[in-house]
């Protein structure tokens, strides 16, 4: 894989690939023409206003974690704003109805609570996110199934019956992670199955996120048969929230190597950290591709041009794991990260002062444009 960034670009840096994200957005759009289902973008995982534009043309709009995230779709995304949480903050709900026409809430009780106050607001429809026991542990295992043991998320089947089913309008359950075709289909027949009686009494059904549909082996065909099916049996419309998959290697950290050590391997230390700019890295943990080099697994035998890329902070797992490059590697080196876009600058933080990368974006044309670089204000104003 190679990539046209100009050669002297300040690093590290967030660089959105414009060209891959307008082939994500063709896989959105054709699942959308063949099934008539609507696309959200999850913005927890990629929230880059500068992108909206482009993503507009296709998705229907957006879905939030919590008011600010909704003011933000709102305001730079436009069209749908959804907005989803195990529990609001007081306060939260009211302001919600101002600019999310959509609202789901956790439980029956949840509903109960806050009716009075959604239909005096008026305009707004109310989604139940269910639990629908459904797990697919393609990431991270329990850390990311919605279904694992006593998880926060979701009504249980047990506690349905007393839904206000009259007040809802969507059903939602949102279930996987990562997830290829099979993951989605399982979890649309599942839903199908299991849930048919509450799907009759709603006018949508909304299937989350974790649709992994533009990771190369996910057969977009399965997924778009699964929800032609479905709408056929019941009738309503469908709603899809990915983050993830819309963004999927559309984007790279490009980082410089700032020093070497040795202590029995050689360690290359990068203006880029695990623990500040990549923290699914530690989270999840995986290790990131990087263009022109291999992923040393433990127990390879010994590369002569191995490098352990780490980050400068104190904290000693702040690797991001051991590569082998073609040449050597030198103090001032490129080194560039790949699949960056997804849960990467929503995610960062100036633990030990370590600066924020520049966000920049990579035209079609070959155009590099810094839309923010951060300094020691955006580190000194968290701190109060
Ligand atoms: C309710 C909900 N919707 C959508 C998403 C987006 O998931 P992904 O980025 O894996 O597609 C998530 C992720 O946690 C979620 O919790």
């Amino acid at each position: 894989m190679t990539i046209k960034l100009p050669p002297n670009i300040a690093t590290p840096a967030y660089v959105l690939d414009e060209a891959a994200l307008k082939a994500n957005m063709a896989t959105a759009a054709r699942i959308k023409r063949e099934t008539g289902c609507k696309i959200l973008l999850a913005t927890k995982a990629f929230s880059l206003p500068a992108a909206f534009p482009l993503m507009r043309e296709t998705l229907d709009g957006t879905t939030a974690s919590g008011e600010y995230e909704a003011r933000m779709g709102h305001e730079e995304f436009g069209k749908e704003v959804h907005v989803y949480s195990p529990a609001y903050f007081p306060g939260e709900v009211e302001r919600l109805t101002k600019i999310a026409k959509h609202i789901y809430f956790n439980s029956a009780d949840q509903i109960h609570s806050y009716l009075p106050l959604v239909k005096k607001a008026g305009g707004t429809k109310i989604g139940l996110r269910i639990n629908p026991g459904y797990s697919q542990a393609t990431l991270g295992g329990p850390l990311y199934d919605p279904c694992a043991p006593y998880s926060r998320f979701g009504a249980t089947p047990d506690s349905l019956d007393d839904v206000p089913w009259n007040d809802v309008s969507i059903l939602h359950a949102h279930a996987l992670c990562e997830a290829r075709h099979s993951g989605s289909v399982g979890l649309i027949e599942h839903v199908a199955k299991n849930f048919a009686p509450y799907i009759r009494k709603v006018e949508a059904v909304n299937f989350g996120g974790g649709h992994f549909i533009n990771k190369p082996g996910y057969d977009v065909g399965a997924l778009i048969a699964a929800i032609k099916a479905f709408r056929a049996e019941f009738g309503v419309e469908v709603i899809l929230e990915p983050g993830a998959g819309l963004v999927v290697n559309t984007g790279y950290l490009v980082a410089s190597v700032i020093g070497m050590h040795r202590n029995d391997k050689t360690i290359a230390i990068l203006d880029a950290s695990a623990s500040t700019h990549m923290p699914d890295v530690l989270e999840v943990p995986y290790t990131p591709e990087i263009i022109g080099a291999t992923i040393v697994e433990a127990g390879d035998a010994p590369k002569p041009n191995s490098y352990i890329l780490d980050g400068k902070t104190c904290m000693t797992g702040d690797i991001i794991g051991e590569y082998e490059f073609s040449k050597p590697l030198a103090v001032g080196d490129r080194v560039i990260f790949t699949d960056m876009m997804q849960y990467s600058f929503v995610k960062n933080n100036t633990f030990n002062g370590v600066p924020l990368p520049d966000l920049a974006v990579l035209s079609e044309n070959g155009d590099y444009r810094v839309l923010k670089s951060f300094g020691y204000e955006d580190f000194r104003v968290r701190l109060g």
